[in-house]
């Protein structure tokens, strides 16, 4: 079930956080800020299971007056990556914009980050542009856009 994310959740938010991204982690603080943030939706799937973990969350953030929005990050639990999880993650975040009447989806990819860069790939987005020293590292990265339909 993919729902909203509250405050609630931040405590599984972190742990997905650090188990996906090690160095480039975000803050505490930037996670609670998002959850928070009128100008975003912040979706998670939660574990099998229950008791609070999540398999994967995705923040999709807004700016008024641009019919840009722009998939800020993703993250799937590595005990259930390959199952299609990050796909409904996607398809859900292209649904919100969608409806909210954004036409263009973007996204920012590491260029080493082969899952990430298949996800995108599958759900239609392409590669538009090289982002030189984007990350820590420094790496490279790489800009996709995917043009919305219509509702
Ligand atoms: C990127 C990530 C979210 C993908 O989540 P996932 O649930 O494993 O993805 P799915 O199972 O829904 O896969 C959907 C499609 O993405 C592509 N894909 C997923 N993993 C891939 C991999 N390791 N290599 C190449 N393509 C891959 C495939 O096209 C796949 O479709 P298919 O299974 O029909 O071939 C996950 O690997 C992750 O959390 N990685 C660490 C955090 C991260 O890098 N986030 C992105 C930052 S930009």
């Amino acid at each position: 079930m993919i729902r909203d994310a509250t405050a609630a959740d931040l405590p599984a938010l972190m742990a997905l956080e650090r188990a996906a991204f090690a160095a480039d982690a975000q803050t505490a603080r930037s996670m609670r800020w998002l959850v928070d943030r009128a100008n975003s939706r912040f979706r998670v799937i939660e574990a099998p299971g229950g008791v609070g973990a999540l398999s994967g969350y995705c923040v999709l953030l807004f700016r008024r007056g641009s019919r840009v929005a722009r998939l800020y990050s993703i993250a799937v639990d590595s005990a259930a990556r390959g199952q299609g999880i990050g796909a409904r993650l996607v398809a859900d975040a292209l649904a919100s914009a969608t409806k909210r009447g954004d036409t263009v989806m973007r996204a920012e990819a590491r260029m080493s980050n082969r899952s990430s860069r298949g996800l995108f790939a599958a759900a239609g987005f392409v590669e538009t542009e090289r982002l030189v020293d984007y990350y820590p590292g420094p790496e490279d990265g790489i800009r996709l856009k995917k043009q919305l339909e219509r509702d």
